[in-house]
């Protein structure tokens, strides 16, 4: 079968390429992509800088926002031909560790966690892919393609309920959340706060296009420029950018009382206020600033349902590229316009 292949750490090695039929020791549900989302990471391994084969390899397969029809449920798992299936991407570490013990892989203390098409297993950018059954979450048919849309709603998530853990420590009514960037992740985080209720704004370089229209579209305001020139201080503001000013801007913009939510991975840039500065912030305003990455089956189960409840037609709308697999190189290059661009392997 075709699979989109990596040599992590090693730049320009992405191939669409000839590989084995999976292992059945990958899981004895057998499945049939249909697409795959292209998100940051998956562009950060194909340009060498993050990403680990597994153990005995030199190659990954690429691939962890997956959609895909099972053609085999395998003797054990209660799926039948046809359903469509998302698959989670984190694996407890072997050892295990306390997170990992009770099933919350996604707050793994020891790193020796694995993810499919990231860390030491394969990922879902192959023809056909196998998967444990406890792993695979059952996709609503209704949702057509969108179900590749499943694995960043369960980061978004799993970090809304980060903030949520975080405000219970005193006493907490949170009326307004800020999104910085309104990337896929970003737009996911204003969408499901909308549902929640809580008055939504998303700040983001853009000041005209798909993405202040999607904003807009969700009844939410739409800023861009500094986040210190917001004329409010939000309650929550969850940080979708990774990008070192926002993230500092965001620690002193937040108001009293108040969390930021970091879920972007950014690296470098140039410090623009001192470290001591920012911390004084968060001192004086009992202001929490707290880290989200990956997602456990409780966030999936939550996930599943959150996106079933957003408006079709919207979700649609952040699905700005279709691609084959055999342009991988175009599916892995960010332009300018892209949202969420998606590798269509099948037809749904
Ligand atoms: C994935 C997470 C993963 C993280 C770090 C993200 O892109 O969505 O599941 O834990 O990368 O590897």
């Amino acid at each position: 079968m075709k699979a989109i292949t990596v040599e992590p750490k090693k730049p320009g090695t992405v191939r669409f390429e000839d590989i084995p039929e999976p292992d059945v020791r990958e899981g004895s549900v057998l499945v049939e992509a249909i697409a795959a989302a292209v998100c940051g990471t998956d562009v950060e391994i194909a340009e060498g800088k993050y990403g680990w084969a597994p153990p005995g390899k030199t190659r990954l397969v690429l691939g962890h926002e997956s959609l895909g029809r099972v053609i085999d449920p395998g003797p054990s798992s209660s799926f039948k031909k046809g359903d469509l299936v998302s698959g989670m991407v984190r694996r407890p570490d072997p050892v295990p560790c306390p997170n990992c013990a009770v099933g919350e892989a996604d707050m793994c203390r020891n790193g020796q966690y694995t993810e499919r098409g990231i860390k030491e297993i394969h990922g879902f950018m192959s023809e056909r892919w196998r998967i444990e059954p406890e792993y695979a979450i059952k996709v609503d048919p209704s949702m057509g393609i969108l179900g590749v849309l499943l694995e960043p709603t369960t980061v978004i998530i799993k970090a809304l309920e980060q903030v949520l853990a975080v405000g219970q420590r005193s006493f907490w009514e949170p009326k307004t959340l800020l999104v910085t960037g309104a990337g896929p992740i970003g737009l996911l985080a204003a969408a499901v706060a909308s549902l929640a209720g809580i008055e939504v704004h998303v700040l983001d370089r853009h000041k005209t296009g798909p993405k202040p229209d999607l904003v807009r579209a969700l009844g939410a305001t739409h800023h861009s420029g500094s986040v210190l020139d917001i004329d409010f201080e939000p309650d929550v503001i969850v940080e979708c950018t990774g990008v070192g000013s926002v993230i500092a801007e965001s620690i002193q913009k937040v108001g009293a009382g108040g969390v930021v939510c970091l879920t972007g991975v950014g690296a470098g840039g140039i410090a623009t206020r001192a470290v001591a500065d920012v911390a004084a912030a968060a001192v004086l305003k009992n202001n929490v600033v707290v880290g989200s990455v990956n997602a456990n089956k409780r966030h999936w189960y939550k996930a599943n349902d959150r996106l079933g409840r957003l408006d079709r037609k919207w979700l649609s709308r952040l699905i700005t590229r279709y691609e084959k697999p055999e342009n991988f190189k175009q599916a892995l290059e960010r332009q300018p316009d892209d949202i969420k661009v998606v590798i269509q392997f099948s037809e749904i």
